[in-house]
């Protein structure tokens, strides 16, 4: 039995991560929406297509998702002779819980012809009734691979799914999720903002509303806002995705000034509950103990692979 919570306080946490890392030969990936500490002691951080990406490439022995459950699922699709492992195993996730199975099963049979896309936010249940995955950065291009001739399912984000149908003129028949974070943005104080500050660009994730999307200048993945404030002649940008991106922002793009995107209330609704779930004392206890670890049956397993890698492959 290792330190308790309450001993932890006389611990180099920082240190002692890395000692566990090599002696263990565990490597720690890490998404944007982590807290800070977690993310400067990871050894990869990224969104959704570069975490799976990272996580399909691993060689190490033991692999600690410090993000949400169905990311650490995706890890271990790609990954069944390796031990996955989540700091906090209740990390869920509003879109991935707001898309039940076997209410997903019922609506997929009135399309049997259509093609099945989700996004990687679903659960391994979800993934396996589908035909292909996609994330935020990748969704219009895989819908473009589908033949045209062919209706196709987009599940379970509406407002990534709409935003996909616009770009693509496809006509995509929707599942009514949401993400808790990014409908909460504020488009009232978003525009009171872009009064205050008028050199100030507006920079939103596309699991936004349609309405705050139609305000964005700049649309993208995490990975895709971050590149676009390091690269752009800018100075000045209101960011509309969970404030764990900031931290990256701030690092890689000193000076540049970020407003976080206000919610529509006065509370820290800007901050995934699921992702902050995870503490960096979470991560030590799990690599420390190996767990929570993350299983899958491999039935499962085996059919959550197939989309799965059918997007990795659409996505070279
Ligand atoms: P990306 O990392 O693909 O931008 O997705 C954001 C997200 O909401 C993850 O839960
Ligand atoms: Fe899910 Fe939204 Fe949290 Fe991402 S930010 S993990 S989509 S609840």
């Amino acid at each position: 039995m290792g330190p308790t919570l309450a001993s932890m306080v006389n611990l180099d946490l920082f240190e002692e991560i890395k000692r566990l890392k090599n002696e263990k030969n565990a490597v720690i990936l890490a998404h944007y929406y982590q807290e800070p500490d977690i993310q400067d002691i990871a050894d990869f951080v990224g969104d959704s297509l570069e975490l799976a990406r990272a996580a399909q490439r691993s060689q190490a022995d033991l692999i600690l998702f410090a993000g949400v459950h169905f990311m650490a699922e995706g890890a271990k699709i790609l990954n069944p002779g390796r031990k996955v492992i989540l700091p906090d195993l209740r990390a869920g996730c509003s879109l991935s819980d707001s898309c039940p199975p076997d209410a997903f099963a019922r609506f997929r049979a009135k399309y049997p012809d259509h093609w099945v896309v989700s996004y990687i936010n679903c659960s391994a249940a979800i993934k396996a009734q589908s035909d292909v995955i996609c994330t935020s950065s990748n969704a219009i291009k895989i819908v473009e691979k589908i033949p045209q001739d062919r209706g196709i399912i987009f599940a379970p984000d509406r407002n990534l799914g709409a935003y996909v149908a616009k770009k693509t003129g496809r006509d995509l028949v929707l599942w009514q999720g949401t993400c808790i974070v990014h409908e909460t943005f504020s488009e009232r104080k978003i525009i009171a903002l872009k009064v205050q500050h008028p050199d100030a660009q507006l920079i939103a994730h596309p699991e936004c509303e349609p309405s705050l999307l139609e305000r964005a200048e700049v649309i993208g993945s995490t990975s895709a806002l971050l590149a676009h404030v390091i690269s752009s002649p800018i100075q000045k940008f209101i960011v509309a995705t969970e404030e764990g991106i900031l931290h990256q922002m701030r690092k890689k793009a000193p000076g540049k000034i970020l407003i976080p995107a206000p919610p529509n209330q006065n509370c820290a609704c800007n901050e995934c509950p699921f992702m902050k779930l995870n503490t960096l004392e979470k991560v030590y206890q799990a690599l420390r103990d190996e767990a929570p670890e993350l299983t899958l049956s491999d039935d499962l397993r085996e059919k959550a692979l197939k989309p799965l890698q059918r997007m990795l492959d659409w996505s070279v």
